[in-house]
């Protein structure tokens, strides 16, 4: 396995797990089944990247968009993530692993948020990794749900409009609490962002493989990871500024 340095891996680590269906389709199998493979690789994820020391992991799991697929796929979907979050949260205990979502859960069905708010609630006080889980989640809708809460402020007069900076906007995403992604892995071949974290992804290193979701591995996880590690983050200054503030180089 690729080594890794303990001190340069990403604070935050977000995750586009693309491929499943595909994965299946070359199979000749249901897309369910390479979701049902796609949610082996998310243990796996999960569990090396708490045992590394990353804190923060956060994974694409349904997007907005994805309410339009076939019925009976985000009915599998909203099952199988049930699934998961009771088989796992026992786990998530033992791994001092602490659950977040973001995403506009108000279109979640009701016995999904049910298990959600259970899972939230058991390992709220879990000191180690967050893992947030993207649930409805579309960066653009992210973004007009804080403009909306700005704006409703400033029409009750409790907010000037003066007073929006980068830094209060933030607090109003759904990831207000969270650091801005340090690394992205993106499966399957696509390169792209589809509508994930668009604000927070700013100034995040973009890693992008061929492997479809569910064939993804330890070794290319550490793989990945090994690529973050060569990179010169500069945050839109120069290298030898860079260098200087030594403290920006895993911020
Ligand atoms: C993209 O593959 C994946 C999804 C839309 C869902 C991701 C879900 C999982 C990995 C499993 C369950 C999640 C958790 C957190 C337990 P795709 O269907 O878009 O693949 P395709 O592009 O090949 O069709």
């Amino acid at each position: 396995m690729t080594p890794l340095d303990p001190h340069k891996l990403p604070v935050h680590l977000a995750v586009i797990m693309d491929g499943n269906g595909r994965w299946a389709q070359q199979r000749m199998l249901k897309r369910i089944i390479g979701h049902q493979r796609g949610a082996e690789t998310v243990k796996m994820v999960v569990e090396q990247a708490s045992l590394l020391g990353i804190k923060y992991l956060t994974l694409f799991a349904f997007s907005s968009e994805n309410w339009s697929r076939p019925a009976l796929e985000v009915r599998a979907l909203m099952t199988l993530l049930k699934k998961y979050i009771r088989q796992e949260t026992a786990r998530m205990m033992r791994k001092n692993i602490r659950y977040n979502v973001i995403g506009n859960r108000r279109e979640l069905p009701d016995d999904v948020n049910e298990t959600l708010d259970g899972a939230i609630q058991k390992t709220a006080e879990n000191t180690g990794m967050v893992l947030t889980l993207a649930l409805s989640y579309g960066g653009r809708q992210e973004l007009c749900r804080a403009a909306a809460r700005l704006a409703e402020e400033a029409v009750t007069g409790t907010l000037s409009p003066v007073d929006i900076t980068t830094e209060l906007f933030n607090k109003y995403l759904d990831t207000g609490n969270l650091p801005d992604p340090d690394f992205l892995i993106r499966t399957s071949g696509e390169m792209r962002i589809s509508n994930f974290l668009l604000w927070q992804l700013a100034y995040t290193e973009l890693y992008f493989t061929d492997t479809n979701w569910p064939d993804f591995t330890i070794n290319e996880l550490h793989k990945a990871l090994a690529d973050f590690q060569s990179r010169e983050r500069r945050f839109g200054m120069t290298g030898d500024q860079i260098t200087e503030r030594g403290d920006l180089l895993n911020a």
